[in-house]
Order: structure tokens, then C-alpha cells, then sequence
């Protein structure tokens, strides 16, 4: 695992774009995991900039980690919304090749196996974007959370719960259900990119970097990974010593 820490998020953001903006140049059909939250807005602007500046991602295919479930892709706070705003209206992508787990599909055992089925007909991901729950979750994998799990509907925690209610208009309102991209799913990315920012991912990213492998600290697994980059600022890389 390559552990990057930089002074500030902003320039952890740039170094991250860096990778992912030459790799989209080597290839442009590459095929990218991305992840929701704070955590990756800058780097969706420094790709979008890129992409304003002449860098083609229109062959470019995505597959996010997650969604709530029982939110219709318009719902201000679906993650397929997220994504048209923050990231895919900026960039010159095919929106036909941007794949956002649909939280209302109505038979959901059915649909997880198709989503998987779908990386595999893209050949795989080739760079995995991840943020960090303040709780080790990767993607809505929560602990405890088999390591070799696949898509699949899971059930929010209650500190998730808490930590994303900043977002709705209270907790109560925070969907409790979510489908998500399993560990093994992520784990089968040939490489992954996991971004950590601020003093509150401290306690997780120590775990997740320094502690036992276990499906307590689903980012954990990370360690089993080959080829994982890890971008933290300095607050986030506190506990790591
Ligand atoms: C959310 C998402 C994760 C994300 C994490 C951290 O619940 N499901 O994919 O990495 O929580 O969010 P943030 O980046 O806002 O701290």
C-alpha cells in the first residue's frame, strides 16, 4: 500500500486527479469506480477541469459504489444526483456509460447480480475511487462486512446514519437501507485510490491502515489489495505515527 500525505486536502485532490486524469490519457476507455461524499468533490473538479482543457472522457465508463434505497435517481439526496451535479454534467462522459445502482429496482437480489454482471462485460475497474466512513466503511460496506461480500442490499448503522443526516432534513429522514458494491467487489479493482480528509477519518484510517485485517473496519481489507494508493492530509494521517 502507498501511503501519500499531504498538507492539505486540496493538493492531496490534485495528486489523486494527477493519477486518475494520466490514466484516463493512457486509455481512454478506461472503466472507473466513484465514490459519493465530501471526500472526492475536489477531485471531480480537478477532473472536470481537465476534461474542460481538452482531456476526452466521453469513452470513458463508471460504475459508483452505492445508493440509498427507496430514493428515485432525482431525489436531491440520491447519489445518482450527486453525481449529475458534481461530476458527469461537467464532463463530455456518455451518460449511457455512467452506472449508478438504481435504490428502486424492484427485485433487488436480481439486480445486485446484474450490476456485478455489468463490471464484468466493461472488463473490470481499473481505478477504484474510495472515500472513508468514519466507522472504516468502504462504499456502504458497513462493519462488520464479510471481505469477500459482493453486491448486495445492506443495512445503515446508526453512526452513519448520524454522519449523513447532515444532508436531509434530519435523521430520521436518512434512508436505513442502501445497495452497495460488496469488499470483494472493490477488492477485484485492479487498482484502488482511497482519499481521506480530516481529523474525524484519524481514528478509521489508522485502523484501516495500521490495524488487524477484519471485517470489523471493512477498509482494512485494503492491506490485501496490490495495488492501493492511499491520499490523506495531515489530520487524517494523525494516528499513523
Ligand atoms: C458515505 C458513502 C461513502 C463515503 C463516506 C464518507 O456514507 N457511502 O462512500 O466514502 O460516507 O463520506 P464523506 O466523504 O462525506 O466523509
Amino acid at each position: 500500500m502507498e501511503v501519500i500525505v499531504c498538507d492539505s486536502a486540496a493538493e492531496a485532490s490534485r495528486m489523486a486527479a494527477g493519477r486518475v486524469n494520466a490514466a484516463v490519457r493512457e486509455n481512454p476507455r478506461l472503466v472507473l469506480g466513484l465514490a459519493t461524499g465530501s471526500t472526492p468533490l475536489a477531485l471531480y473538479k480537478e477532473m472536470a477541469a481537465a476534461c474542460a482543457a481538452g482531456l476526452p472522457y466521453r469513452g470513458v465508463t463508471t460504475f459508483n459504489l452505492d445508493e440509498y434505497i427507496g430514493l428515485p435517481p432525482d431525489h436531491p439526496q440520491s447519489y445518482r444526483r450527486f453525481m449529475d451535479e458534481n461530476l458527469f454534467k461537467q464532463l463530455d462522459i456518455d451518460p449511457a456509460r455512467t452506472f449508478v445502482p438504481d435504490g428502486m429496482a424492484p427485485d433487488m437480489e436480481a439486480y445486485c447480480a446484474q450490476y456485478e454482471a455489468a463490471i464484468r462485460d466493461a472488463g473490470g475497474i481499473d481505478i477504484q475511487i474510495l472515500g472513508i466512513g468514519s466507522n472504516g466503511h468502504i462504499g456502504f460496506n458497513e462493519p462488520p462486512s464479510p471481505l469477500d461480500s459482493r453486491t448486495r442490499v445492506v443495512r445503515l448503522t446508526e453512526q452513519t446514519i448520524r454522519d449523513n443526516a447532515r444532508f436531509f432534513a434530519d435523521a430520521s429522514e436518512v434512508p436505513r437501507e442502501a445497495v452497495s458494491m460488496g469488499v470483494g467487489t472493490i477488492l477485484d479493482a485492479r487498482c484502488c485510490v482511497l482519499l481521506g480528509f480530516g481529523a474525524n477519518k484519524a481514528e478509521a484510517v489508522r485502523q484501516a491502515l495500521r490495524g488487524e485485517v477484519s471485517e470489523m473496519c471493512p477498509a482494512s481489507a485494503l492491506q490485501r489489495h496490490a495495488d492501493t494508493v492511499v491520499f490523506l492530509d495531515r489530520a487524517a494521517a494523525a494516528g499513523l505515527g
